[in-house]
């Protein structure tokens, strides 16, 4: 389906004519990334609406365990600020393309989302960022983007933004000093938020061994499959964007065991014991990712309410 000016405003319109007046325009809106979809069960139950985005004109479904499937819109936070969730989002590697994965962003802007928390689940190469850490993004780094995957290639919408927009602040720094704000007054500690900078891959696959030295020598902390389409297609339309990243697992960055200086010291024909580590056990797995987004989704969801209270 080829997605033109009429796909956006036909879903827009569609949402618009259903929700209640006051949730007729909403300034913020929340992407919820892998297993962190519970906030909604946090918001008044009374007031919320549900979309499942199979109704959704425009939208194609998400196939990933942990990822619900549905736009809500809610009052959030003691402030009941109205608020429109993405619980469930769209990924690259479930062959969609990045236009069909951005696409609710620019609905947002069109029901008139000011500021988007995009939330992710990802893996740490920085040995700092501990497994259930929360990060702050600070910058990313789109490999895909720099190859030719970038979610404003092809026909540029002008009545969302210029052809050559500038990302150098994809994330405001006002916005991140709220949240560091935020986390610090709900108790989080000081060692447990970090601020960084996110590596976007296509995934589904995790990363190699030399994948992940690559990704931290070239400057990331922590890499996962998704934010940064969605975070590029909202700067692009003028949303302002905040990014939160859960340190799910650490990625292993080991070189791992050198299988000719053991066979070498197994035949006699060598004294150079292999020091590496072995890496079975330490392998990504989409089950720790899971575990790990239910161990901290209070605390992350504790962190938005207070943010959206803040702002
Ligand atoms: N790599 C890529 N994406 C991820 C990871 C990871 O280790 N963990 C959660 N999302």
């Amino acid at each position: 389906m080829t997605i033109t000016q009429e796909t956006y405003e036909t879903s827009a319109n569609y949402l618009k004519n259903l929700v209640p007046k006051e949730f007729q325009t909403v300034k913020f809106g929340i992407i919820c990334g892998s297993g962190l979809g519970g906030l909604v069960d946090t918001i008044d139950q009374s007031t919320k609406v549900e979309f499942p985005y199979e109704t959704i004109p425009g939208f194609v479904s998400s196939t990933v365990v942990g990822h619900a499937g549905k736009l809500v819109f809610g009052h959030l936070g003691e402030s009941r600020k109205p608020t429109v969730f993405m619980c469930g989002r769209f990924h690259f590697y479930e062959g969609h393309n990045l236009q069909q994965c951005t696409l609710p962003v620019r609905v947002m802007k069109l029901l008139g989302v000011e500021t988007l928390v995009v939330t992710n689940a990802c893996g740490s190469l920085n040995p700092e960022h501990k497994v259930g850490d929360l990060m702050i993004l600070n910058d990313h780094l789109s490999l895909p983007g720099l190859a030719g995957n970038n979610p404003l290639i092809g026909h540029n919408f002008d009545s969302f933004g210029p052809r050559f927009p500038p990302v150098s602040d994809t994330y405001t720094y006002n916005l991140r000093k709220i949240a560091f704000k935020a986390a610090l007054e709900i108790g989080i500690k000081q060692d447990d938020i970090r601020e960084g900078v996110y590596a976007f891959v296509a995934g589904p696959s995790y990363e190699t061994r030399v994948e992940a030295r690559y990704l931290a020598s070239i400057g990331a902390d922590v890499v996962g499959m998704s934010t940064v389409p969605e975070a590029i297609v909202a700067r692009h339309c003028g949303i302002k964007v905040l990014g939160i990243s859960l340190v799910t697992n650490a990625v292993v960055v080991a070189r791992g065991k050198d299988a000719k200086k053991e066979v070498l010291v197994e035949l006699g024909l060598s004294t150079e014991e292999d020091t590496e580590i072995d890496i079975e056990g330490y392998k990504a797995n989409h089950e720790e990712v899971l575990e790990t987004s239910a161990l901290r989704a209070v605390d992350l969801q504790k962190l938005v309410k207070k943010f959206a209270d803040l702002i």
